[in-house]
């Protein structure tokens, strides 16, 4: 995308407009990877309850999936609900699920009018059949698209996936001599994608959570390629708030949103 068509869609003389001239299409990330934290302390400073703020979250992956596809990023991963996440009360895992089976039900439509293709990352056999059911109505009708590409981590753990990949080595017979780094990788489930150049974590934690432990080798924070907002997932423009370096290798020029604030 260039910085006209993003003009476009923008309100003329608004803060998103002065974000988006901020933009170096020329050094925009491949793949940007997200800890969407905070929701829970977002709904506890306005006194609201733990699932008010996944709710609210929501609103923040939607502004977030259009926008990095808008500016031209290849790969957007988000952090949706890790294999640790099932020992949250089941009350807060059901809404979870429930949000997320709303959020493709009601945006599938946009995301295949942006060209997006959907994807899923971690153990989907252990989704229950109705998760399941709309998580493959959602790759099946992206299939072909050829626009960015969004991961939702999902039943996500970095270690379960290197558990995984070494699985399907074994089971794909491989010997010894015949594997290393870039070989392993296409047993992944980011086969064939970039490595995450930038990892964003907002509510101001820097923990890796067991997030794309492979992937991030590169790409975390002691590198310096790492990066993190203060503010909590739920708030409108939380990764706006993220700041860039100029030297680093990934990116945008300036503190570069993805969300306009
Ligand atoms: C972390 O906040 C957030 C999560 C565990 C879930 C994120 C999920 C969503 C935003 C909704 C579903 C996602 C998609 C892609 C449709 P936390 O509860 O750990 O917050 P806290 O650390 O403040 O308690």
């Amino acid at each position: 995308m260039s910085l006209e068509q993003l003009l476009a869609w923008m309100p003329p003389g608004s803060p998103d407009e002065t974000l988006a001239r901020q933009v170096n299409f020329d050094r925009l990330p491949a793949h940007v990877a997200i800890i969407m934290d905070g929701n829970g302390r977002w709904a506890a400073q306005r006194h609201l309850p733990r699932v008010e703020g996944h709710r609210a979250g929501i609103d923040s992956v939607r502004d977030v999936v259009e926008t990095s596809a808008r500016l031209g990023i290849g790969v957007l991963t988000l952090y949706a609900f890790s294999v640790e996440n099932w020992k949250r009360p089941l009350s807060e895992v059901n809404t979870l699920m429930m949000l997320l089976k709303r959020y493709l039900r009601l945006e599938l439509a946009t995301i295949h009018g942006n060209n997006i293709r959907f994807q899923v990352i971690g153990r989907q056999d252990e989704l229950s059949p109705d998760v399941r059911d709309e998580l493959e109505a959602g790759i099946r009708r992206t299939a072909n698209n050829t626009g960015m590409l969004f991961n939702i981590a999902l039943n996500y753990g970095g270690r379960a996936e290197i558990v995984d990949a070494a699985k399907r080595v074994l089971a794909a017979g491989l010997s010894p001599d015949d594997l290393d780094e870039r070989r392993f990788g296409e047993f992944l489930y980011t086969a064939g994608q970039p490595d995450p150049d930038l990892l964003i974590r907002t509510s101001g934690e820097m923990r890796v959570s067991n997030f794309l432990l492979w992937q991030i080798a590169y790409s975390g924070p002691t590198s310096g390629a790492g990066t993190s907002s203060k503010r909590c997932w739920p708030t409108r423009s939380a990764i706006g708030a993220t700041g860039g370096s100029r030297r680093r290798r990934w990116s945008w020029d300036v503190s570069v949103p993805l969300v306009p604030t």
